[in-house]
């Protein structure tokens, strides 16, 4: 079976990272996603990935903490994230660069979008780190920009839920799960799958999104294969 999908950003959130812990890196889950990472990587697939920040930083979590500064903190957790992957794909045999929208030149590299596309052209994954680099934009936003700025084909937004519905599953036992959506629904319905900023870029830009649960890892895989699974966001 051919991957449907030549070049993809897959967005892991901070929480995959951090699995049942909730907090931190889980090495043995960050594992279990990095060997279906890498099988991904082996069919052929490019991959770039975009990680968050959230089990380390969530947001303004201080009371009147100025929203900036919460953000910057938020940027800085996504590049431990993105080291941690880096450093459990390498063990794997898995080449990877991490490109920085923040500079830390003794860290990793800068974000140049040519070299990222090169980078993958060369059997790489790539990992952007720091988000866009810019306060007031989520990682979701980052996954919709560099998807747009790398022509991938679609965004893996890999959650801790299956899908999208259109109220919290866990509280709401007669939650409608979707299949498929167009992005104006996410927005008129204000589901909160992505952040609007995210959703409108990636509207304009004719990028799909699937959303789907990382609770089995294996779902990347059939998400690269074309199976269907959890919530597909895109134009009619
Ligand atoms: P090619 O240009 O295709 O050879 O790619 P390459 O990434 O193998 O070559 P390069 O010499 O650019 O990088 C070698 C290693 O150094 C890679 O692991 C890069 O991620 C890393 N690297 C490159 N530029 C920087 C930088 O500015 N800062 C840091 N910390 N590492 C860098």
């Amino acid at each position: 079976m051919e991957p449907k999908y030549k070049r993809v950003i897959i967005k892991l959130s901070g929480e995959a990272m951090s699995g049942s812990v909730g907090h931190g890196i889980n090495t043995s889950t960050v594992k279990s996603i990095c060997e279906q990472i890498k099988e991904v990587f082996e069919l052929g697939v490019e991959i770039a990935i975009v990680v968050g920040g959230g089990n380390f930083w969530r947001g303004r979590s201080g009371e009147g903490m100025d929203k900036s500064t919460a953000d910057y903190m938020g940027m800085l957790a996504t590049v431990i994230n993105a080291l941690g992957l880096q450093d459990v794909l390498e063990e794997m045999g898995v080449p990877v660069r991490v490109q920085t929208a923040i500079e830390m030149k003794q860290i990793a590299e800068p974000y140049i979008r040519r070299k990222a596309i090169r980078h993958l052209e060369k059997r790489r994954i790539v990992i952007f780190a720091s988000g866009t680099g810019n306060p007031f934009f989520t990682t979701d936003t980052t996954a919709a920009l560099r998807a747009a700025e790398i022509d991938a084909e679609i965004i893996l937004l890999a959650k801790s839920i299956d899908a999208v519905y259109d109220s919290d599953p866990l509280i709401n036992p007669n939650a409608k799960r979707y299949t498929e959506l167009t992005y104006i629904e996410v927005l008129n319905k204000g589901l909160k799958v992505m952040d609007s900023t995210a959703t409108s870029l990636c509207m304009d830009n004719h990028i799909p999104i699937l959303v789907f649960g990382l609770d089995d890892p294996k779902n990347i895989l059939r998400a690269i294969m074309g199976e269907k699974i959890g919530t597909i966001i895109q134009e009619v």
